[in-house]
């Protein structure tokens, strides 16, 4: 309510928010969360909640009037139809030189992510967080942030003969016959309900495809998790369609800002609250435009000059490769991937086997890799234009081509076979328009103290990939939902 005074107020219900949501509320602490996204707790006009994969519907896009799929074409035909404009799921926010994809609604990315639960081989720690310990990383919060999350591997004698992975098969045997490291990737998806799917006795969620804009069935997201534990200790409230616009100091703690929006993304009301601690967990994009636009407009002038720093995009790169007619991937396609292609060591690309979940054989393998890219980027305030601008350069994918290049160039030798360039435009093999996996902009121990407290004022925090400079090596929900852990730990026992 306007004017309202609360004790914790979380922007956003991500990983980060909800992490900070349900620690803060076990202490006892009052919170409130303001998410801009919908709540996705209704059917809508077919009486799913969520839109399918293969057919995109106003629900699928975060207020566009035509889809932009990631992969935007299949044998030459473009994919992409006009849509209503809606507060939709999926957001493909175009900003400088990428396209960022990010989850919008109670829930954040873990309503359009794959569900790829991975915690980074401890050797690699040091160069994803160098400030933390990553003894209490590995002994407490990697462990807990799982265990909250419901992480699990699938049953490998499933894998081995059910139909729905004949495309993971086939990813494992071209990787193990070019001597590549072939590992099961952990996911919260209830293993347990697509067996069920695959026996057919109950509704089809991964096996019917669905993923990108929500799963109706057997996915773990937050929602089903961490926030469902939250809303039972009673103490934690959330409002929708609530987009926070300005926080600054005043007499109690925070005044902040929050814009409520109907479904057409029209401002219905524009209400002040006080907060006595704010805590930013809108997303790496999200948090760090919101902090670059209130330190350049004078409404926290005193953030350092590290805040917009650090953005990386987990080096995110995709494509396609045709097979022989000897090495179908089957017209079932789990759109759950559960397995990866690990050349991290030697040639600095790690390749999930992704589905292409397309209902029809198509032969292809489709892969997205996660890359040790050096190139960081900035969020700069253009007064001018009174928008926050991100410097990356479409070149600056290179070298995550070249990274990935040293797995499929080596398979395609092996196998005989080609790269696909019908997925991404007509004659073009990369996917290197976007990414799924932004990271930083208010880095930790830099923008932030080595627990997330904003430099320049006390009772301001980060929460979520923001904090993380870039890359984690893996997909990473998982760093995020455990550094958030770490964090929100230290400052109940320190700050409350
Ligand atoms: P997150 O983005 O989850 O949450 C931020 C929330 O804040 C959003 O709900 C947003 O709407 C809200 N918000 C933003 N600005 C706001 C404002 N001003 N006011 C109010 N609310 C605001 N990762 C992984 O580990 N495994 C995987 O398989 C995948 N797969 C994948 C697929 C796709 C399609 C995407 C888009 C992403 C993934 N990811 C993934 C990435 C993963 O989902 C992502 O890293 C996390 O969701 C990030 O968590 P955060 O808590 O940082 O923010």
């Amino acid at each position: 309510e306007p004017g309202a005074q609360v004790a914790a107020l979380v922007i956003g219900s991500g990983y980060g928010g909800s992490v900070t949501a349900l620690r803060l509320a076990q202490a006892g602490v009052d919170v409130h969360m303001v998410e801009m996204g919908m709540a996705w707790d209704t059917p809508g006009t077919d009486g799913k909640i969520f839109a399918n994969t293969t057919s995109p519907d106003y629900r699928s896009f975060w207020l566009r009037t035509r889809t932009k799929q990631p992969l935007s074409n299949f044998l030459g035909f473009p994919l992409d139809r006009d849509v209503p404009r809606y507060t939709g799921i999926l957001d493909a926010e175009e900003m400088g030189g990428i396209v960022v994809y990010q989850g919008r609604g109670v829930g954040g990315g873990s309503l359009v992510n794959g569900g790829m639960a991975v915690t980074p081989e401890r050797s690699r720690f040091p160069a994803v967080l160098p400030s933390v310990d990553a003894d209490e990383m590995y002994d407490v919060y990697y462990p807990r942030a799982n265990s909250t999350l419901g992480v699990r591997t699938i049953d490998p004698a499933w894998f081995d003969t059910t139909e729905a992975y004949t495309y993971a098969r086939v990813g494992r045997k071209h990787a193990q016959r070019s001597g590549f490291r072939f590992v099961f990737v952990p996911n919260v998806y209830d293993w347990d309900y697509m067996k069920r799917e695959a026996e057919g006795s109950v509704p089809r969620s991964a096996l019917a495809g669905e993923i990108l804009y929500g799963n109706n069935h057997g996915k773990k997201s937050l929602p089903k998790t961490y926030l469902a534990q939250a809303r039972a200790t009673g103490r934690v409230t959330i409002s929708p369609l609530h987009r926070v616009t300005s926080v600054t100091p005043a007499t109690g703690g925070y005044s902040v800002t929050v814009e409520q929006l109907d479904t057409t993304g029209t401002v219905t009301a524009t209400k002040t609250v006080t907060a006595r601690r704010v805590f930013f967990a809108a997303g790496s994009v999200g948090t760090s435009k919101l902090l670059v636009r209130l330190k350049g407009t004078g409404a926290l002038p005193a953030l350092n000059h590290e805040v917009g720093n650090g953005w990386g995009e987990n080096g995110n790169v995709m494509c396609g490769r045709a097979n022989h007619l000897w090495d179908p991937t089957g017209a079932l396609q789990s759109s759950i991937p559960t397995a990866g292609i690990d050349n991290w060591a030697a040639g600095g690309a790690f390749a999930e086997v992704a589905p292409l979940p397309t209902g029809i054989e198509t032969w292809a393998s489709f892969y997205l890799s996660i890359t040790n890219n050096p190139h960081r980027a900035r969020f700069t305030w253009n007064a001018a234009a009174g928008k926050v601008e991100l410097d990356w350069q479409t070149a600056w994918k290179q070298p995550s081509i070249t990274m990935a290049k040293t797995i499929f160039d080596k398979i395609n030798a092996k196998e005989g076979t080609i790269y696909r360039s019908d997925l991404f435009g007509v004659h073009k093999i990369w996917g290197d328009h976007l990414t799924y996996h932004p990271l930083g902009g208010a880095v930790l121990d830099k923008a932030t103290d080595n627990y997330g407290r904003l430099r320049g004022y006390s009772g301001l925090y980060v929460m979520d990939g923001a904090l993380i400079p870039g890359n984690v090596s893996v997909n990473p929900f998982v760093t995020i939902t455990a550094l958030a852990e770490r964090n929100i730990e230290r400052i109940i026992a320190d700050d409350f």
